[in-house]
């Protein structure tokens, strides 16, 4: 019996507070606070009819700080699950270990200036929340998040030595717009237009953006090109995988997606610095997530699968191994569940189990901590059983 307070009402929080919803011997108290209220009441009213669950809803800027601390007072929650933007993470990181409240999320930090995310912020809370004696675990969605628990799983389970990972992500869906991104536009174009970047030999390799690209069967899905690009992951797996000699990270993107990008680019609407328009200051990107279509509105209609899995090589008892550990999610029955698309299901379904795995005390430690520390097993069988079934393929 637990209370968790959850930050954002978007795509992602949707689906996190009706996964938990779903699970009242654990999550017996839902309160969901975001920028918008309204936003937080249209999801009170779907859980409530869908679920049968009344959550309760709060008002909050999570940027401030204050803000939060007294939210915290008034509710003494026992976790805080951060699904708002990568934007808020320090604040509500700062907040948490004011009033000693564990913490979860699922991307890390990234400066709202600056196009560049990396751990270096996040992981500097460790000793701190040690201190504390509050346990902090960073990016518990699907990648990153059971992407590091498949590596941790074949790393722990499946192989003596692991050379090398591909993580593959493949959205074969089809929301019948020409153009939309499946989270959050800005979080996302920026992710996108920056260099890729893959770490092989012990060192970070830098390349232009979809530079390099390989086909690559998806199961449940087919054959599709995907694009390297950096992503979180890798860096906290590189320090978690001993012996690694390569680790990247690819993207599925159609010629459609790519075209429509590239133009936005070349006039400038992907730019992240302010410019003057009509005597006040605008930043483009910003602008252009006003104009395109909300991530959440593209589940109705949305059909086909994701497929996204962990593409290992190494070996075990001398000999030669590769496996694909992989999950396939279909957008339409997401949709008959949850209301939702894939994209915002394979991020909600880990974060409630993170937070599953935390509030039950199957995984517990005093710091900040990324999934593929903990023990992989009890995380991977929930997982199945809320709705993200797995498997392994040899290959
Ligand atoms: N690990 C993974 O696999 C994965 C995959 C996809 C997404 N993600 C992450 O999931 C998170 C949510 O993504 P999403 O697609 O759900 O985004 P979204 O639809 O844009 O939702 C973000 C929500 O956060 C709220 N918010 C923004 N700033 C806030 C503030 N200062 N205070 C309070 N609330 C604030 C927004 O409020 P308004 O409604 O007022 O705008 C919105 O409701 C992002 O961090 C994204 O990077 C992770």
């Amino acid at each position: 019996m637990s209370k968790v307070l959850i930050v954002g009402a978007g795509g992602v929080g949707k689906v996190v507070v009706h996964k938990c919803a779903q699970v009242p011997e654990v999550f017996s108290e839902i309160v969901l606070a975001s920028r918008t209220l309204a936003r937080c009441e249209a999801i009170q009213r779907e859980v409530l009819e869908l679920v049968g669950r009344r959550i309760e809803v709060r008002q909050l800027d999570a940027d401030d700080v204050s803000q939060t601390i007294q939210l915290l007072d008034e509710l003494s929650p026992d976790l805080l699950l951060n699904v708002a933007l990568p934007y808020q993470d320090l604040a509500l990181m700062d907040a948490c270990l004011a009033r000693r409240v564990d913490y979860l999320d699922t991307a890390n930090y990234e400066p709202p200036d600056v196009a560049k995310f990396e751990y270096s912020w996040q992981w500097a809370y460790h000793e701190r929340f040690k201190e504390a004696g509050i346990m902090g675990l960073l990016g518990s969605g699907f990648d990153p998040g059971v992407t590091n628990v498949f590596c941790a799983y074949a790393r722990d389970h499946l192989f003596d030595e692991i050379d090398t990972v591909d993580i593959l992500d493949c959205n074969g869906g089809d929301h019948g717009h020409p153009f939309a991104t499946n989270f959050n536009p800005e979080i996302n174009i920026r992710e996108i237009t920056q260099n890729g970047r893959y770490w092989e030999e012990g060192e970070w390799k830098e390349i232009p953006p979809l530079s390099v690209h390989q086909d690559f069967d998806f199961p449940g899905v087919g054959v599709r090109r995907a694009y390297v690009l950096y992503h979180e992951e890798l860096e906290s797996l590189v320090k978690h995988l001993p012996g690694l000699k390569r680790i990247r990270f690819f993207m599925t993107f159609g010629e459609q997606y790519i075209t429509h990008l590239k133009v936005l680019e070349n006039v400038g609407l992907t730019r992240i610095d302010p410019i003057e328009f009509q005597g006040q200051q605008i930043v483009p990107i910003q602008f252009l997530k006003a104009l395109l279509p909300d991530p959440a509105s593209l589940a109705e209609n949305y059909t086909g699968k994701t497929s996204i899995g962990c593409l290992i090589e190494g070996r075990k008892d001398g000999k030669p191994k590769r496996v694909f550990i992989y999950n396939i999610c279909d957008h339409a029955e997401c949709y008959r569940e949850v209301r939702s698309q894939a994209v915002s299901y394979t991020t909600g379904v880990p974060a409630m189990v993170g937070a599953k795995m935390m509030l039950t005390k199957k995984w517990r430690g005093e710091g900040v901590f990324n999934l593929e520390q903990l023990d992989s097993l009890p995380f991977l069988e929930a997982l199945a059983a809320h709705g993200l079934p797995w498997h392994v393929e040899e290959r």
